[in-house]
């Protein structure tokens, strides 16, 4: 019997130098002090000892008993600190690395003048309209004084889609849907893309356009000039002046272009604004009385005027762009540069 005790002392201790785990260390005590593990078994066994024996051989097995056990807790709790140990290294954490930051976007340069543009007019008491971008040759063209050929069609190389629908040239065509079902006073600012078959330095077959469009009693050109000043000086710097040139345009009469004092020079002559002082910006004019008529509005009693710019054209004025197809590459290292 002793013998035996000492083979399984032996065998524990030899075991439970060899756990690396609780998990293993569990498995090996079970295999000795479980139920049915070996010293458990030698202690069912002592029935079958002579009852002289007994106490004796009794007090071996619970010594070995004992011993085992005390052996497993040490074990326990050497692996419990060595199991937090290794997580602690494990989940350390370096607080002097630097931190990582996400990466954030920047709005597009197009996008910024549209919302500032947008900002400017709203606070002037515009509400904002969004026509459709697939239209009817009516909207774009017919309603607002342009018939099939006539030549002021030949301003606007356009995409068509079948004989009735395009997609449309101008956001003028948003005027008239306004018009349609909406009675004067009308104040609205309408963005929105548009499409024509052009692609060069200042052209791109999609871009960006903003209209106006103002119908009360009493509208003349000086609430236009008025306007567009206040504008001009919100976009560029309060310096900005506009001046109207005499032009055409089928859907205004009279009809203008507007320039904006260059906010480069201001006004003396420079590269930007080739020697002249003056930028191009939008076209506008007196909504013409056939357009009024157009929509069911009387032009006896109501007068508007109404205006149309580009936005790109406008972010390229503004941050010095010179070429329009890099608003269209999406390059971030010209994107990165436009913080709201
Ligand atoms: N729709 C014109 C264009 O795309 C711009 C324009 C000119 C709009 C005069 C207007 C306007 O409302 O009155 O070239």
């Amino acid at each position: 019997m002793q013998e035996k005790l000492d083979a399984i002392r032996s065998a524990i201790g030899e075991g439970i130098g060899q756990t690396n785990t609780r998990k293993e260390l569990f498995e090996l005590k079970m295999k000795y002090l479980g139920k049915t593990g070996e010293i458990s078994a030698l202690s069912k066994g002592m029935r079958d000892v002579p009852a002289e024996e007994r106490p004796a051989m009794g007090k071996l097995v619970s010594d070995v008993r004992a011993w085992a056990e005390a052996q497993f807790a040490e074990r326990e709790e050497f692996l419990k600190r060595k199991e937090i140990e290794e997580r602690y290294q494990n989940e350390k954490v370096d607080v002097t690395m630097p931190a990582r930051f996400a990466e954030t976007g920047t709005q597009h340069p197009v996008s910024l003048v549209k919302k500032e543009i947008i900002e400017c007019f709203e606070g002037m008491g515009f509400e904002i309209y969004e026509g459709p971008e697939i239209e009817k040759d009516y909207y774009n063209f017919q309603a607002l004084n342009i018939p099939a050929d006539h030549p002021a069609r030949d301003m606007q190389d356009t995409f068509f889609i079948t004989g009735e629908y395009l997609l449309r040239s101008q956001t003028s065509s948003g005027q008239i849907r306004v018009m349609e079902n909406k009675k004067p006073p009308i104040k609205i600012l309408s963005p929105g893309r548009v499409y024509r078959s052009d692609s060069d330095a200042t052209h791109s077959p999609m871009f960006h356009q903003m209209e106006g469009l103002v119908v009360d009693k009493g509208i003349t050109l000086c609430d236009l000039k008025g306007i567009l000043d206040e504008f001009a000086r919100r976009l560029f710097t309060s310096e900005t002046k506009t001046r109207l040139r005499p032009s055409y345009f089928p859907f205004t009469e009279p009809s203008v272009e507007v320039d904006l004092s260059c906010h480069n020079c201001g006004g003396k002559g420079c590269r930007i604004c080739k020697g002249t002082g003056w930028i191009e910006i939008l076209g506008a004019g007196m909504v013409n009385r056939r357009v009024l008529e157009n929509c069911g509005i009387d032009p006896d009693e109501y007068t508007g005027f109404a205006f149309g710019m580009g936005l790109e054209r406008i972010a390229m004025i503004k941050y010095g762009i010179n070429d329009m197809r890099y608003l269209f590459e999406n390059d971030v290292r010209l994107l990165k540069q436009f913080k709201d």
